[in-house]
């Protein structure tokens, strides 16, 4: 019997990012057959295309998505067919000394950086047989993905698949950065610089926690405005306000500085928003060989932290059913993060929304 072949979002080192048709083998020992939703545009899958994060080997990319378990391999025991997943893209080993300590998002022993399933396999070949490798373990712009059971997390059926897909990175790591990176208490104040899908979800995690004043800075007047929506107290133009000064002047410096873009330059910039003893999270990511430079007298004289921020410092089968109750119940409204819903066919031009930070998160669907 032929196999059959379904069209996917592609990144190739020399073709670049085209749509390829891919076949998909069945689930092995621990895998999930997953028939995909909705699968939001990240800017990490835009550092792919960027070449910020070079890669040697054709990638199908997506990273954050929902989707229906279609089926399971043997062993599998925490997902069966028809549950709905929001698919976790650090799918821990479950064995290493980080995850018996509890950190899995600083798991070692996890292959999905490698881009492979933890056998080091790929579950796709494309129509000349030639192995097509799954982004983070997921490879998710396409109608269907064989994924570690570790990646599919089982979420409440009425959970929207669009939100179930931000909850896969964007949301998860914003809130996360904030509750578990972080630990921001009521009454601390706080600075985002970026606000795109990860920013946003920072802004509205500090609303969650009760952090005042919250400040939101990016170069959109259309993302300030939903920033000021989801609870930022002032909104800065980035290119129009030097917000270190800025932040020192107004309010005294933050305890808080994120920055949501993975720009050294900005990075450099955060130490000097802090109030002493504050820290700066750097969840936005950088490119491979990226450095900076800080005031280093100014770092050690007043004490101030800098915290890395690797997927929120969650444990996706924890923290995202937890925040998915959180959507349910009407406490993390963030409807509002999803913009325009395209395609798949159409994933060139959800790229360029998200170079023109048009909208705020382009939706997928397969
Ligand atoms: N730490 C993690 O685990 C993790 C997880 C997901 C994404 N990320 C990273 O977070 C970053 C943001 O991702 P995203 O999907 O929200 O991207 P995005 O492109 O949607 O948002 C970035 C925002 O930064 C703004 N911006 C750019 N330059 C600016 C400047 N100089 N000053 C102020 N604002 C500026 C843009 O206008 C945009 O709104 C990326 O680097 C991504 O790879 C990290
Ligand atoms: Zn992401
Ligand atoms: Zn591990």
């Amino acid at each position: 019997m032929p196999k059959q072949h379904s069209p996917a979002v592609v990144f190739d080192p020399v073709g670049g990012l085209h749509t390829r048709d891919v076949s998909l083998r069945p689930a092995g020992p621990g895998e999930v057959e997953i028939d995909v939703r909705a699968a939001g545009v990240c800017h990490s899958d835009l550092h792919i295309v960027n070449g910020d994060w070079p890669t040697d080997r054709p990638l199908v990319l997506g990273h954050e998505a929902a989707g229906v378990v279609t089926a399971t391999g043997p062993g599998v025991t925490s997902v069966e067919a028809g549950d709905h997943v929001v698919l976790s893209w650090f799918a821990p080993c479950r064995k290493c000394r980080k995850c018996i300590a509890g950190q899995a998002w600083l798991c070692t022993g996890t292959r999905a950086v490698a881009n492979t399933l933890p056998d080091g396999t790929t579950p796709f070949r494309d129509a000349q047989d030639e192995e097509v490798w799954p982004y983070l373990g997921l490879g998710a712009f396409t109608d269907r993905v064989v994924v570690p059971e570790a990646a599919a997390v089982k979420v409440p059926d009425d959970l929207p698949f669009d939100i179930g897909a931000l909850l896969g990175c964007s949301i998860t790591t914003g809130v996360g950065a904030v509750m578990n990176t972080a630990g921001v208490r009521p009454g601390e104040s706080a600075v985002v610089v970026g606000a795109g899908g990860v920013g946003l979800s920072v802004v509205m995690g500090l609303r969650l926690v009760g952090a005042d004043p919250v400040v939101a800075v990016d170069l959109s007047p259309e993302r300030l405005a939903v920033a000021e929506r989801f609870g930022a107290t002032h909104t800065l133009d980035g290119r129009a306000t030097d917000v270190a000064t800025w932040c020192q002047e107004e309010l005294g410096g933050m305890d808080y500085a994120f920055e949501a873009i993975g720009s050294p330059r900005v990075i450099e910039t955060l130490p000097a928003m802090l109030t002493s003893g504050g820290a700066a999270v750097l969840v936005g990511m950088a490119p491979t060989d990226a450095t900076g430079a800080f005031n280093l007298f100014d770092l050690a004289d007043q004490g101030k932290r800098i915290l890395g921020c690797n997927y929120g410092s969650s444990i996706g089968a924890l923290d995202i059913p937890k925040l998915a109750g959180l959507y349910l119940a009407g406490r993390l409204p963030v409807d509002e993060l999803i913009g325009t819903v395209r395609p798949l066919a159409e994933a060139p031009a959800a790229f360029d929304d998200l170079r023109a930070s048009a909208g705020v998160r382009t939706i997928l669907r397969p």
